[in-house]
């Protein structure tokens, strides 16, 4: 493989994807969402990443969403785990390699700035099990917030929390999307914006890879009037099955094929409808794209109808685990330990209202990365509990049961590795696990509200791995625990002088800020 280089220089900036002005965004050398990183299997891919944001300034890093990071666990981008953030005015370069292929993103991972805009699609080329005549590249869908993620999030860290739980503005697709304009009841000048549009031949077929890289809503995709072929969920590849609607957790992935049939019209809409709070579709506007066929004018509007909506049962789950069965079967090892994992959400003694994994709400330390902790000090080390430190020793293979005692759903997401998906359900589970002989791989998996998910993942990648709801706000509010893998081999690694060095920049930035 070949090095593929990017400079992504990261700054504040307004923007107006909608026509709902007025809005400060971060952006990736201006662009929103961020450019698209490529490459092929096997491929490293280096990007340096420069923080630029000022008016306030802030830290920054950027995670690799699905990435293994298979022995570099220091390029993972998580500040208070694999690294400090990146300082203002300083950068940092990442390098790793594409060593899984499929449709991903990037993202930061320092407080919500993701939901600010700091984000972009990854494409990894690799051999592809269906065949199919175009490769349309990234849809990504995002809910959109009219107000700043630093003052949501500032809310949600005060006693007077209003806001976590608020539906969004807009959802928008590849980052477009016009804003009903009669809604702006504030001055805010609001103003045209256009539908994003796909051109497509009747009778060929395109793959169009599916991101859900909002903040907070799940997504539900569909195409008016077409049945969808799904061929792969996050980085996995499955054996193909058809849909009319497709579901997205924050943070997952679906890759579909979609084959536009003549039928007389000339446009037709693409939607994508969110869930809210309750998991009740269409609680927040739904994000729509134009499909012209053929020749249609670059004018055309569709007139096309919606699918008639599955019933909405509320409870956010994803498609059951029986429908997606990887291509590529693996054996499920015996586990060697199983852990219990409750999910609750409580007020602390300040009046805040915070989630926690078994008592404990995460809370970052930015000056001290737990990789870096483990290397030099051993797991010996007295981990403050805030920290949410498993240490799972020498384990070869590691089951996680989780019940979500809240009345929200919480992707949940796991890093450097994919996890088996072993159940789902509302029901305590029994020890049943679906597909025993092939179980769903996947990276990220929505835990429903009360419900139940049982996951095992093989511990071939020594290093500290977070684990957590990818909900942003949840995020804020602690829902995170860190996976400790093979201590021993983590105090044997080099870590380059260069994750280090965030440290030492970040002190001296906090120092001269206080
Ligand atoms: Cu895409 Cu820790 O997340």
């Amino acid at each position: 493989g070949i090095t593929r280089h990017y400079d992504f220089t990261i700054s504040r900036g307004e923007l107006a994807p909608d026509g709902y002005l007025k809005k400060s965004g971060i952006l990736i050398n201006g662009q929103f969402p961020g450019p698209l990183i490529e490459a092929n299997w096997g491929d490293m891919i280096e990007v340096k990443v420069t923080n630029n944001i000022t008016g306030p300034e802030e830290g920054t890093s950027l995670h690799w969403h699905g990435m293994l990071q298979q022995g570099t666990p220091w390029y993972d981008g998580v500040p208070s785990v694999s690294q400090c953030p990146i300082a203002p005015e300083g950068s940092f370069t990442y390098r790793f390699q594409a060593g899984v292929y499929g449709t991903s993103w990037y993202h930061s991972h320092y407080s919500a700035q993701a939901a600010g805009g700091l984000f972009g699609a990854i494409v990894v080329y690799g051999p592809s099990h269906v065949s199919y005549d175009v490769d349309v590249g990234p849809v990504l869908l995002t809910d959109w917030f009219h107000k700043d993620y630093f003052d949501i999030v500032k809310n949600i860290m005060s006693t007077n929390q209003t806001l976590w739980a608020n539906p969004s503005d807009n959802t928008l697709i590849n980052g477009r999307m016009p804003y009903n304009c009669s809604l702006v009841h504030d001055g805010t000048p609001c103003g045209n914006a256009s539908y994003s549009q796909f051109r497509f031949q009747t009778g060929k077929t395109y793959r169009l890879r599916l991101i859900n890289g909002g903040a907070a809503g799940m997504e539900y995709f569909s195409i008016d009037g077409h049945q969808l072929t799904i061929t792969s969920i996050d980085l996995v590849d499955i054996v193909p099955y058809n849909t009319t609607l497709v579901t997205l957790g924050v943070g997952q992935r679906t890759d579909v094929l979609f084959t536009p049939k003549a039928n007389g019209t000339q446009a037709i809409w693409m939607r994508t409808l969110q869930s809210g709070k309750y998991c009740q579709r269409a609680a927040n506007p739904e994000g729509r794209a134009v499909i012209l066929l053929d020749n249609a004018p670059d004018t055309a509007i569709p007139t096309t109808t919606a699918w008639p909506p599955p019933v909405d049962d509320g409870t956010c789950k994803n498609e059951p685990l029986q429908n997606s069965v990887p291509y590529y079967a693996e054996t499920l090892p015996e586990p060697s330990i199983t852990y219990n994992i409750v999910i609750n959400s409580i007020i602390n003694a300040t009046g805040h209202q915070l989630y926690t994994m078994n008592g404990y709400a995460f809370q970052a330390d930015y000056n001290d990365p737990l990789l870096l902790l483990a290397n030099e000090k051993n797991y010996t080390y007295p981990y403050n509990p805030e920290w949410n430190v498993i240490n799972f020793g020498q384990n070869s293979s590691i089951r996680i049961v989780i019940w979500n005692n809240n009345t929200g759903p919480h992707p949940m997401h796991i890093h450097g590795h994919d996890m088996y998906v072993l159940y789902d359900g509302n029901d305590t589970w029994n020890g049943t696990i679906v597909n025993p002989q092939n179980p769903q791989r996947r990276d990220t998996h929505n835990l429903r509200p009360h419900g139940w998910m049982v996951m095992q993942y093989n511990a071939d990648n020594p290093g500290v791995w977070p684990f957590h709801c990818h909900i942003a706000w949840h995020l804020s509010m602690g829902l995170y625990v860190n996976l400790m893998e093979r201590p021993d081999e983590i105090s044997q690694y080099q870590i380059p002088m260069i994750m280090k060095q965030t440290c030492d920049n970040w002190q001296q930035y906090s120092s001269t800020n206080v």
